[in-house]
């Protein structure tokens, strides 16, 4: 993507997403692009990505679900019975992104998809954009920093101590939690108690 590409992607995401909304898209990229370099992740993938993740942010929940009903990817599908609505926005953004900005690229779309819940199974790039979209400077919650100290150091911890974060919020505020959340944090859990033992266990 040459600079002027860049430039026309950022115009055509500021008339479709609310001028706040916009902000905080920038500062996800300009994070997620640092992360990405640092990690040896593809920036311009991150770049785009970052750019893309809130395009249905502001799209009525109608018409997300009426985006939903007409698909043929299984994420979406998958997602459209989930017990969070706001959750949507990111699979549906994904569809956005083919449909409308000609994505192809199924890391990216996958990224898009999986902002808001996580998954299981991520790659470094879906990691990036989850956490650069719960870290970038603009969020001020009790919690992000230490998230924010892990994010060049372990990016599968700070995604743990991330979901961990998002899934006591929602249970302390009696809010809807999507299963993919659930299941993420219980994967990242995992994967963080077999790093922590050792190789040759007697
Ligand atoms: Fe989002
Ligand atoms: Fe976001």
């Amino acid at each position: 993507m040459t600079p002027q590409e860049r430039v026309r992607l950022v115009d055509l995401v500021a008339g479709r997403v609310s001028k706040k909304r916009l902000a905080h898209t920038l500062r996800v990229e300009t994070l997620a692009v640092r992360l990405a370099r640092f990690w040896g992740v593809s920036q311009e993938k991150a770049s785009v990505a970052s750019l893309l993740h809130d395009i249905a942010r502001d799209e009525p929940q109608s018409s997300l679900l009426e985006l939903v009903k007409d698909t043929d990817d299984p994420l979406t599908r998958e997602m459209a019975e989930t017990s969070a609505p706001l959750v949507l926005h990111a699979p549906v953004g994904a569809l956005i992104a083919r449909r409308d900005f000609d994505v192809r690229d199924p890391e990216i779309l996958r990224a898009i998809a999986l902002h808001t819940t996580g998954a299981p199974h991520m790659d470094s790039l879906a990691m990036i954009v989850f956490l650069a979209d719960y870290c970038e400077s603009g969020r001020r919650f009790a919690g992000v920093g230490e998230v924010r100290s892990l994010l060049f150091s372990n990016l599968e911890a700070a995604m743990l101590r991330a979901l961990s974060q998002t899934v006591a919020y929602l249970r302390q505020h009696s809010r809807a939690m999507d299963r993919h959340t659930v299941d993420a944090t219980a994967a990242f859990a995992r994967l963080a108690r077999e790093d922590s033992q050792p190789l040759h266990s007697a």
